[in-house]
């Protein structure tokens, strides 16, 4: 239970960061899009004076660090012109698109020292301002010059004397797209990531439930089935009612107070309700024989190690379990039975279960006697510590009667 509910935190936690995730990367490219669509509105100036004019053209304040160019050639006669001018002038200019988005509503706006009259043009509407500068829009204003391409325009220009531009100047509104930003793909590709293991991460976690749903099953199934093997061999001895039970949990505690794992606490008590499986064996006359019994009924009660043993040696799925019923009543001394194995020849479950069924078997009443005191039963353990009972595991268990952990009532 302890892990569901880390488990379950894990998800909800998981599923929190995803959120914050998917908003950040909202957040981010709404920001950019709103920057984008201010930038696309944004009038953007080129200007340079004619002795900054490079061949390169003129540099602009695009952020794209394009270039947008207004070049001009010219050519210039004297003959043939109306009375009162004397210079008739072409010119052609071009306006290069090196920035990275297409230009559109642009305007040029180019500045005369002098008078001038337009005698023709092409490719655009013009005018002439009071400060002779002439002014050049598209002839459809909806028309964008394209990144990369160029527009040409020009006119012929008559003047009194000769005319060379002083300053060019381009107007321009620039198309910026939210896909010319590189931060936009790096987001995109962050997103389709995060989407990815997000549903692998809700793909496993799903699995996992259903994993766990089976596990907490079969582990239902499993209990259930031991602890009826347990009801079985207790109803064998009417007396001692629940005994299994309650050695499987003492042995529990103890293996857990001896630093084994969940898991291997969880084996000791699966082995601790089987320890007198091999009682089933023992005919029922003599176990539930009202008062004590002779030499021959406890010599024939004491084979329950041997045939539980026995009964267990296939259970290799749980190891030691055969052990817990063949060697818990093996005593520390060697003077146990059946194999008269001392110290530690006794498997480690054996000595853990004899010490939890000595204490219940003590604390519970028998026929011919009325349960011993708690008291009793724990100056017993510490009494026999080293002869009949593993020294080292005594304390243990001493130590969980006086912190209340045992006795237990499984009734309650
Ligand atoms: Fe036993």
């Amino acid at each position: 239970m302890k892990d569901k509910g880390w488990f379950s935190r894990n998800i909800r936690k998981n599923r929190r960061i995803y959120a914050i995730i998917y908003i950040s990367y909202i957040l981010i490219l709404s920001g950019l899009a709103l920057y984008y669509r201010n930038m696309s509105e944004k009038t953007f100036v080129a200007r340079a004076e004619v002795a900054e004019m490079t061949e390169d053209g003129v540099p602009v304040e695009d952020p794209r660090e394009g270039v947008v160019i207004l070049g001009n050639r010219s050519k210039e006669w004297s003959e043939g012109l109306t009375p009162g001018f004397n210079k008739g002038m072409e010119y052609d200019f071009i306006i290069k698109n090196n920035t990275g988005g297409d230009i559109r509503e642009w305007e040029a706006e180019i500045s005369f020292a002098s008078e001038y009259v337009i005698d023709s043009s092409w490719n655009g509407i013009y005018g002439v301002g009071s400060d002779h500068s002439l002014t050049v829009k598209p002839d459809d204003p909806t028309k964008s010059v394209a990144s990369g391409e160029e527009k040409k325009f020009g006119l012929v220009m008559i003047s009194d004397k000769e005319q060379k531009p002083k300053e060019y100047r381009l107007y321009y509104k620039s198309d910026f797209r939210i896909t010319d930003a590189p931060i936009f793909w790096l987001i995109l590709a962050a997103a389709v990531i995060t989407v990815t293991v997000c549903i692998t991460d809700e793909v496993n976690n799903r699995r996992y439930r259903k994993l766990r749903k089976w596990q907490e099953e079969i582990q239902d199934i499993l209990l259930e089935s031991f602890s009826t093997f347990a009801n079985i061999i207790d109803a064998k001895d009417p007396y001692t009612q629940g005994h299994s039970l309650r050695v499987a949990e003492y042995a529990r505690l103890i293996a857990g107070r001896m630093g084994y794992s969940d898991t291997e606490q969880e084996r000791v008590y699966w082995i601790g309700m089987l320890h007198d499986i091999g009682k089933i064996g023992i005919t029922d006359v003599i176990l539930q024989k009202p008062g004590r019994l002779d030499n021959s009924e406890y010599s024939t009660i004491q084979t329950h190690v041997d045939i539980g043993g026995e009964i267990l040696k296939d259970f290799k799925a749980l190891p030691d379990i055969a052990d817990g019923a063949q060697y818990h009543h093996e005593r520390w001394d060697g003077k146990g039975y059946s194999k008269h194995l001392a110290g530690k020849e006794i498997p480690e479950i054996a000595r853990i279960i004899c010490i939890a069924d000595s204490f219940d078997a003590m604390t519970s009443p028998r026929v011919y006697r009325k349960a011993l005191s708690v008291d009793f039963a724990r100056s017993e353990l510490v009494k026999c510590a080293g002869t009949q009972f593993d020294p080292e595991i005594v304390p243990i268990m001493v130590g969980l009667i006086d912190d209340g952990k045992v006795p237990v009532n499984l009734e309650e």
